[in-house]
């Protein structure tokens, strides 16, 4: 294995683009293992926001999205697909395209949040999972459609319906804090994932049931 470039992501630099048997892949290291960068998120993710991920290790972590996604990509879901597994890595499929949040500003933004959010729609209500962690930067966009990377977030608790319409959340206020609201993003929801537009409550922005 070759490595190419690394590519910026989260706040730990460790995903790369590397050469793997001829062709351009992606490798993905597990986060190195101290108490602060294993929980820190987390726990501030938690108390803060009143978040409900779990605390786990590094190894959990990078255990968990191994399994979900080749779990995924057996089920026929438009995951990459894991081509080798290492002590501490893996190389996965590199997906062509762009992340949503690197169309933000062009022309076809709002066509990615259609598909960014089709997709999501299908994970929800046909594959009956959630995501855990859908922020613009997690979801890369091409021609045939989205793909959501990045599975290693865990929930501890909720109903699979809860953790959906977290996700749902996530994505939407995300979107909101970028582009504003405006009609043309109720629509672009509206049109792929109706379920996701949230109504007015008493208790605020709250979210149709899927
Ligand atoms: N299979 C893939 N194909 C192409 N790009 C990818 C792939 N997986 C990840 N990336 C890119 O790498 C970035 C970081 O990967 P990600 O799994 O989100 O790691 P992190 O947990 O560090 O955020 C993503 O935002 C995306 O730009
Ligand atoms: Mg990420």
């Amino acid at each position: 294995m070759k490595i190419l470039q690394r590519i910026k992501s989260g706040h730990y630099n460790r995903v790369y683009e590397v050469e793997y048997e001829g062709k351009v892949a992606i490798a993905k290291l597990k986060k190195p293992t101290t108490l602060v960068t294993t929980n820190l998120d987390v726990f501030l993710g938690n108390t803060i926001h009143g978040d409900n991920r779990s605390y786990n290790t590094p190894t959990s972590r990078h255990k968990y999205e191994k399994k979900r996604l080749r779990e995924l990509y057996q089920r026929g879901a438009n995951v990459p697909q894991i081509l080798y597994e290492g002590d501490g890595y893996f190389i996965m499929e590199k997906l062509p395209g762009e992340t949503l949040d690197e169309l933000f500003g062009h022309p076809s933004q709002y066509n990615a949040i259609i598909v960014a959010f089709a997709q999501l729609r299908v994970l929800h209500d046909e594959l009956r999972v959630y995501h855990g962690s859908t922020h613009p930067r997690n979801v890369i966009i091409n021609g045939r459609g989205a793909s959501w990377v990045d599975w290693e977030t865990l929930l501890k608790g909720g109903s699979l319906k809860s953790n959906q319409r977290r996700d749902i959340k996530i994505l939407y206020h995300d979107l909101v804090r970028k582009l504003g609201l405006s009609k043309r993003l109720q629509d672009s929801i509206e049109s792929s994932y109706p379920a996701a537009i949230p109504v007015i409550s008493n208790d605020g922005l709250t979210y149709r049931p899927a």
